[in-house]
């Protein structure tokens, strides 16, 4: 692998492999992260960095680092949480905690940006402008960028544009994946209760049955994507879970099921509750039956800025070759990084993760899920790139 890397990135390249490896021990869940948050603020520093705010939106940590005279604000931000998943990989570094596991690669992205700060520190003579730091908790639920919004993270100063990387475990290591437009899904869930009248399995016609109601509402709900939604859109309308009924013998009363809907375009992402609703207000009217139907929009599609995004892909070039920056399919699992992109432009990018000769290659969220560490000095070194080239544009 033929990378461009400077020299300070190199030096830092073990020191990221600790923190990344103390932060997989001691994985912590969302708006939990208080060990972790802890380690940051300290690192941050002991880097000589002073303008550190800790505990925005309960366990994020925000710090600046600025330039010789005032000028853009470019925020870069990483996620810090784990997941609920018991570990499976047998590694030194395995973690600590029962059932929490950074299965996700997010430990790999606070210490990418502990080093892209320790950098930018050392470098602060050599830049106009300033970089906000944001380690943000809880990206795998229930959010953690709304609330830092909310508590000003994009004030004061006034964020310009922010840029966020994510280990990738569909790339190999040495590849940047990225698009303009949407990147990541807008990701919704609903639950759905469908109530008839329970009765004796014997006497259907005295009864409501919610089982073939809700049988009619499942296969109806596929049409949604197949017949509502242009073809030339992308959604997808899972129903993960359903149950309902207690004996062979009687009609069940109530089935209840959960699903999630996951689409890119806006239009398309408010459309679909309503296209969802009347699919079933009609099937379970047809039958009868009643239903109650919640409806939660958990995170918006991610859109990158098509500037901001060749602002990153010249940056991403210089560092692993035009080669090896392709164009990235957009995935349909959703990413808070959405809430920051859409208040102010930016992109979210991915750092190919994946390494076959040395067996990581277990996709995200899997009990065996690692990533090759060489990845960090990479990811790192675009990050420092695409933000200087952002505050001198
Ligand atoms: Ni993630």
């Amino acid at each position: 692998m033929a990378l461009a890397l400077d020299d300070d990135v190199k030096a830092l390249a073990d020191q990221m492999t600790q923190d990344r490896r103390d932060f997989h021990m001691y994985p912590e869940l969302g708006f939990e992260e208080t060990r972790t948050a802890a380690r940051i603020a300290k690192a941050l520093r002991a880097a000589g960095i002073d303008e550190i705010q800790t505990g925005v939106a309960k366990t994020g940590v925000v710090a600046l680092i600025r330039g010789r005279i005032p000028g853009k604000t470019i925020l870069l931000r990483a996620d810090i949480d784990a997941l609920p998943v018991a570990e499976r990989n047998d590694v030194p570094y395995r973690s600590r905690n029962p059932g929490v596991m950074h299965a996700c690669g997010h430990d790999a992205h606070a210490a990418m940006l502990l080093a892209v700060a320790r950098i930018l520190h050392a470098r602060r003579a050599d830049f106009d402008g300033v970089v906000k730091l944001v380690f943000q908790p809880a990206e795998e639920g229930p959010g953690g960028a709304l609330p830092m919004i909310h508590e000003g993270v994009l004030e004061n100063p006034h964020v310009d544009a922010a840029l966020a990387l994510h280990v990738w475990n569909l790339l190999p290591v040495g590849q940047i994946g990225l698009k303009a437009g949407p990147i990541m899904a807008n990701t919704d869930e609903f639950s759905l209760t469908i109530r008839g009248r329970g009765g004796h399995g014997a006497m259907p016609h005295l009864s409501v049955d919610a089982v073939t109601a809700a049988a009619q509402v499942v296969s109806a709900l596929q049409s949604v994507v197949s017949r509502q939604v242009s073809p030339m859109d992308s959604a997808v309308l899972t129903i993960g879970t359903i149950h309902g009924g207690e004996r062979h013998n009687v009609i069940a009363h109530e089935v209840t099921m959960t699903g999630t809907v996951r689409s890119f375009s806006p239009e398309v992402g408010m459309a679909l509750p309503g296209m969802i609703e009347r699919i079933v207000r009609g099937v379970t009217s047809a039958m009868s039956a009643e239903y109650e139907l919640e409806y939660h929009r958990v995170y918006p599609a991610t859109l990158n800025d098509p500037l901001a995004t060749e602002v990153v892909r010249h940056a991403a070039a210089k560092v692993v070759g035009l080669e090896n920056v392709i164009d990235a399919e957009a995935s349909m699992g959703g990413e808070d990084m959405a809430f920051f992109l859409q208040k102010v432009p930016g992109c979210f990018f991915f750092l190919g993760s994946a390494n076959p000769a040395k067996g990581l290659t277990n996709p995200h969220h899997h009990p065996a899920f690692d990533l090759d560490e060489e990845a960090l000095p990479i990811g790192v070194q675009v990050l420092v790139q695409a933000a200087m080239d952002m505050l001198a544009s």
